[in-house]
């Protein structure tokens, strides 16, 4: 099994780390345009093998795409971060470019790879990499959604003071500040309603948290966060490599699912050796209805600036 990570800054390496920490793959190939980059962050994480018992080889690249062949899966976390005060919105410019002639070249070199798409802003990134590839819409898969729930669990987690892992609870939507959306109503404590411990207004206050929860770090850290990113892509890519069939929120091509057409958006899905092998499409109840058409037009509106890129 392996996994070619491109860019090998802070995402793409911890998620590299992740990958081979928990011995999910056992090839991984970090490419970085910056000369050196990658090999450095490759030699790093490999003098690690020894103290934490992993087999997995991991090793860097500066933009030998050759060296990424066969690959199953492809994660593309090249592009810039968000800096302070920066939307997600406002890196499309940069980052579609960077996007669309990596996918370009991984294709090349893995015509079968399944692509994971990190770069924000990230639905739109996981749209232009769908039709600037023409790809089966099962092979194009946008993380953002495995994320935003883990940060959904944490804020419920302290609320309740009891253990992530005891809380059960997923952010669909799209990836962005004002446009995921918390299923605060389905969320749990161990199967029992987290309603039934925590107030309106104390799941309101977490909702919240949740929504601004990476640019709360991107104020902390003066740039994105990388360790739970790399953790959540790591997630995917081991449900998608052992086959696993978890439900994971991602961001994929819907077509008719959540009544959305012609874009991609945080949903429920079920992942396993084929990519997206099922949008789980559940009943939502009128206010949650009315959030997610609210975040697909936002979204639908930042494709709008894909045109130049995809013309
Ligand atoms: P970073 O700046 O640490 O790493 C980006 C790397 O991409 C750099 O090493 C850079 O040299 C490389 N790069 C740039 N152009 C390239 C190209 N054409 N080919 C190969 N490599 C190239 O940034 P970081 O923090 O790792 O974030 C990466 C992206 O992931 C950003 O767009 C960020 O906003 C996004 N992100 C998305 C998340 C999500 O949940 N979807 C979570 C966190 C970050
Ligand atoms: C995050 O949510 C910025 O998408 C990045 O941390």
């Amino acid at each position: 099994m392996k996994v070619t990570v491109v860019g090998a800054g802070n995402v793409g390496a911890s998620c590299a780390d992740s990958i081979s920490y928990r011995g999910i793959a056992s090839e991984v190939v970090l490419l970085d345009i910056r000369e050196g980059f990658a090999e450095g962050k490759a030699m790093d994480i490999m003098q690690c093998a020894t103290n934490t018992g992993f087999n997995t080889r991991v090793s860097g690249v500066t933009n030998d795409y050759s060296k990424t062949a066969n690959s199953d899966v492809v994660v593309i976390t090249s592009g810039i971060p968000r800096k302070p005060g920066m939307t997600r919105e406002e890196l499309i410019g940069i980052n579609a470019g960077i996007v669309k002639s990596v996918a370009d070249n991984v294709l090349a070199h893995s015509p079968n790879a399944i692509i994971v798409v990190v770069s924000n802003p990230m639905d739109t990134m996981t749209y232009l990499t769908l039709k600037a590839t023409g790809l089966p819409k099962n092979r194009i898969i946008g993380m953002g959604g495995a994320l935003d729930s883990s940060r959904f669990r944490y804020y419920l987690s302290q609320a309740l003071d009891k253990p992530s892992n005891d809380v059960s609870a997923m952010v669909i939507g799209g990836h962005g500040d004002t446009t995921m959306i918390p299923l605060t109503r389905l969320a749990s404590y161990n199967g029992i309603p987290v309603s039934e411990f925590l107030s309106e207004e104390e799941l309101a206050k977490v909702a919240a948290a949740t929504m601004v929860g990476g640019a709360t770090l991107t104020g902390l850290l003066g740039t994105s966060a990388w360790y739970a990113p790399g953790a959540s892509v790591a997630y995917l890519v081991d449900s998608i490599l052992n086959d696993q069939k978890k439900m994971i929120a991602c961001s994929v091509f819907v077509e008719g699912e959540y009544g959305q057409n012609d874009i991609c958006i945080g949903v429920p899905c079920i992942i396993g050796k084929n990519g997206v092998e099922q949008i789980v499409d559940i009943a939502l109840n009128d206010a949650e209805k009315a959030a997610f058409a609210k975040s697909a037009d936002a979204v639908r509106n930042m494709n709008a600036d894909l045109k130049s890129v995809l013309a």
